[in-house]
């Protein structure tokens, strides 16, 4: 396709030479002599370089040069001037030109500085725009937001194909999110993340046959913890500029991702004390309830010996609801005391399928389908089954209850044989959750049902993580819910535990 330019001088005879000339090089020209006819042809179509005079009247090129950069910014301007306005034409730089034209055109000149103005063609130009954006990032506190946010953010200022925020997790790079079209291969993107990550700085890998590849450092706390890569169209070459540009935004990207480490940090110290507070609670109540079940108990026999069913069905409903409490009671204690692990060989699917087909039985929503879709080469992990049943079934009953008629719950395997790893992905079609309650979900006793006790979530995070795992989620209002676990198949050995 054609390179599309526009030219704009109030002296007919160069527009008329300039036509002449850039058709001859090849490019499709847009010439005129006046500027509001300039306006009304950038509103109606998209330019690649713009050339356009400095003295004109009414409108001056300087304005000009503003009206069009507020129609497309990103778009590169030549202003052309007489020699003797050369200060005028360095303000105009100044003022976001890409550079300035001296009348009359040298030949070499014209295409030397159109050729560099297309190749370079600056990806953004508004700090103030950038800075904002990460000023944004910083207030929200779930860190797949934030970085989806940087994502997007990257790709929005920078004009680039694409945005993938690396981030490095035990010795391996992980996308943590992305944003425009799907890379077409990832490793030339990991190699440019590690390579940054490595140099502490921007690098730069300039396209051949594809476009070309930039990345810099996320650096978090002591270093850097992942990269921030953007990928442009072809013949599109970043510039000095952009890789400054594009530091600038992983520092902010790592500033968000600090302030969200530092909130979970702070949030889980503070669950911590209230956990040992709700066990020291509990504790003090165990006894207590015992002795109030041994009278209910007592009256209930009493009563109905009396010949007062009335008052015996009253007895009975006060021990039914202390047992309830005592429940609750035992599972807060269990809570305070994370249990040892008794590790056995477990099958795992058998253990989905059994907490599939008890949470069913439990949850009684109409006309809801459920995919398994396992991975056959999975063996059987040391496991806990009694913990994780807990933990599991806890997961799946969630997802049955967030499910309307009609939803779906899908549950997944997936066995990776170099890692020695499974992971469970548990996703339902549900009711999703807000970011609010996405990010109090693993708080203990939060809850939003009127029956839960808010430990589920909670309880099998700690399962989890004593085993040595870890488990995310993902959700969308109104569409669903993703939990995903990582599960190592037995025991990770001291010192080679999590980097
Ligand atoms: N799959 C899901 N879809 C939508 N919301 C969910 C899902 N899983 C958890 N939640 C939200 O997280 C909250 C906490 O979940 P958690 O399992 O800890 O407690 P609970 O289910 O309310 O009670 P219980 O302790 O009985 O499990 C839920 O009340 C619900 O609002
Ligand atoms: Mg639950």
């Amino acid at each position: 396709m054609k390179r599309k330019i526009l030219v704009v001088d109030d002296d007919a005879a160069i527009v008329e030479v300039l036509e002449m000339r850039l058709t001859a090089m090849g490019f499709d020209v847009t010439a005129t002599p006046d500027p509001q006819a300039a306006v009304t042809a950038v509103d109606a179509h998209r330019f690649d370089l713009a050339l356009i005079d400095l003295r004109m009247e009414p409108t001056d090129g300087i304005a000009l040069m503003e009206a069009v950069h507020t129609r497309q910014p990103r778009l590169p301007v030549l202003i052309m001037t007489a020699h003797g306005t050369i200060e005028t034409a360095v303000d105009a730089v100044q003022r976001g030109a890409f550079d300035y034209l001296t009348k009359p055109f040298l030949r070499d000149e014209l295409r030397a500085k159109i050729a560099r103005a297309l190749a370079s063609r600056r990806w953004a130009r508004d700090r103030e725009r950038l800075l904002t954006v990460g000023q944004t990032l910083a207030s929200s506190g779930i860190m797949a937001r934030v970085l989806d946010a940087v994502a997007q953010g990257a790709v929005e200022t920078t004009e680039a194909d694409r945005c993938i925020v690396f981030q490095q997790e035990h010795g391996k790079l992980v996308p943590m999110a992305s944003a425009g079209t799907p890379p077409p291969s990832w490793p030339a993107l990991e190699s440019a993340a590690l390579a940054a990550m490595t140099n502490g700085l921007p690098v730069t890998f300039p396209g051949s046959e594809a476009g070309s590849i930039v990345a810099a450092p996320l650096v978090v706390q002591k270093g850097p913890t992942g990269a921030l890569v953007i990928e442009t169209a072809r013949g599109i070459e970043p510039n000095d500029d952009d890789l400054e540009l594009l530091a600038l935004f992983s520092s902010q990207a790592a500033s968000a991702v600090r302030t969200t480490h530092e909130l979970e940090r702070l949030r889980s110290g503070a669950l911590a004390a209230l956990g040992r507070m709700a066990t020291e609670v509990a504790h003090e109540l165990k006894n207590p309830l015992a002795g109030l079940r041994l009278y209910a108990r007592h009256l209930e026999q009493r009563l109905g010996k009396s010949g007062d069913p009335e008052g015996a069905g009253l007895a009975q409903k006060i021990t039914s609801t202390v047992d309830h409490l005592a429940a609750v009671v035992q599972e807060i204690t269990a809570f305070g005391r994370p249990p040892e692990l008794h590790r056995v060989p477990t099958a795992l699917h058998g253990l989905l399928d059994e907490c599939v087909a008890f949470a069913q039985a439990k949850c009684e929503t109409p006309d809801i389908e459920v995919f398994r879709s396992y991975d056959d080469a999975c063996p059987d992990a040391l496991l806990d089954t009694r913990e994780l049943r807990k933990a599991l079934l806890n997961l799946v009953i969630n997802g049955l209850e967030a499910l309307r008629e009609g939803g779906r719950l899908t549950i997944s395997t997936i066995y990776t044989a170099d890692t020695r790893t499974v992971t469970m992905v548990i996703e339902d079609t549900g009711h999703g959750m807000s970011e609010e309650t996405l990010s109090r979900i693993f708080d203990l006793f939060f809850t939003t049902k009127p029956q839960g006790t808010g430990l589920g979530m909670a309880l099998a995070r700690s399962v989890i993580n004593l085993h040595g795992g870890e488990l995310t989620i993902h959700s969308a209002l109104g569409k669903g819910t993703r939990v995903t676990i990582r599960l190592p198949l037995e025991p990770i050995p001291e010192g080679r535990a999590r980097a």
